[in-house]
């Protein structure tokens, strides 16, 4: 399985913070925000990996991370997303990279604390779909948000003002190769963005969707509130470390 990382965007919510760089190289505790995705993918045993990046400080992640010798890594792969058209766009710059493999997606800017290894493997052992990762947060209308029929999801709500359930969709995203005929099919949402519930909801649609809740605390850090929470999380237990 490949690894893909999804580090675009403009990050606005952050001015001006992110005016002369880019979110995913903002501090969180001790180190940049990217290294914690790179971790996570690495702890769960993925060692190929593609960064999206975008904007206008690309380069500076790669005097930051080099060929990923900092993370056990041999070679970091790149590309860059012109302009912020969503997280599936970003992801669908990943076709040729993922020569027809499955994919684990991170998001650039979530943090966890504990491994995603388990999950990993169980989506190994699927014939195929799509897995993603649920947990259970106070202030679900910030995100992607499952409604749930017992154990089974029926859908998936971006930001509802009335969250069907306590839980949030992680950015944390396994797929078979077809989800790059999915994100083909995409019509850009009302904020002007390919979305990635969408590509979630056509994987559940087909029945090819299963879930796990995830292990450890989870944050983003996209927002001047979460980024304080991230940095605070971190610096009091620790994240992933390798
Ligand atoms: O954090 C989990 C949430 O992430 C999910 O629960 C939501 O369903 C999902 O839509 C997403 O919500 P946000 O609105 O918080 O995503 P945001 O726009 O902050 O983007 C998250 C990351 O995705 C960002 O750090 C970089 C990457 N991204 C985003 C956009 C819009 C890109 O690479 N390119 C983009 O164009």
């Amino acid at each position: 399985m490949k690894g893909v990382i999804l580090a675009g965007g403009l990050g606005t919510r952050l001015m001006p913070l992110t005016r002369v760089t880019n979110k995913h190289l903002l501090p969180v505790y001790d180190c940049p925000m990217i290294y914690y995705p790179v971790r996570c993918l690495v702890n769960a045993g993925i060692d190929d990996i593609m960064i999206v990046t975008g904007g206008n400080n690309a380069g500076d992640f790669l005097m930051l991370l080099g060929n990923g010798k900092e993370f056990g890594l041999k070679h970091l792969n790149y590309t860059y997303q012109e302009g912020e058209g969503g997280i599936a766009e970003a992801l669908g710059l990943t076709e040729h990279f993922a020569e027809g493999e499955r994919v684990c997606v991170v998001l650039g800017d979530n943090i966890i604390e504990k491994n995603i290894r388990a999950a990993v493997e169980d989506f190994g052992e699927q014939k195929g779909g799509a897995k993603i990762l649920l947990k259970k947060v106070p202030d679900p209308e910030r995100f992607g948000v499952p409604v749930l029929d017992g154990k089974r999801i029926v859908r998936i709500e971006e930001k509802p003002a009335k969250p069907a359930s306590g839980y949030a969709v992680t950015g944390i995203y396994m797929y078979d190769n077809t989800v790059f005929d999915i994100v083909k099919t995409l019509k850009p949402s009302a904020r002007g963005e390919l979305e990635i519930t969408d590509v979630n909801n056509a994987y559940i649609e087909s029945g090819n969707m299963t879930w796990s809740e995830l292990d450890g605390w989870w944050t983003d850090a996209g927002t001047f509130a979460s980024l304080l929470h991230a940095n605070q999380l971190v610096a009091d237990t620790g994240a992933n470390k390798l």
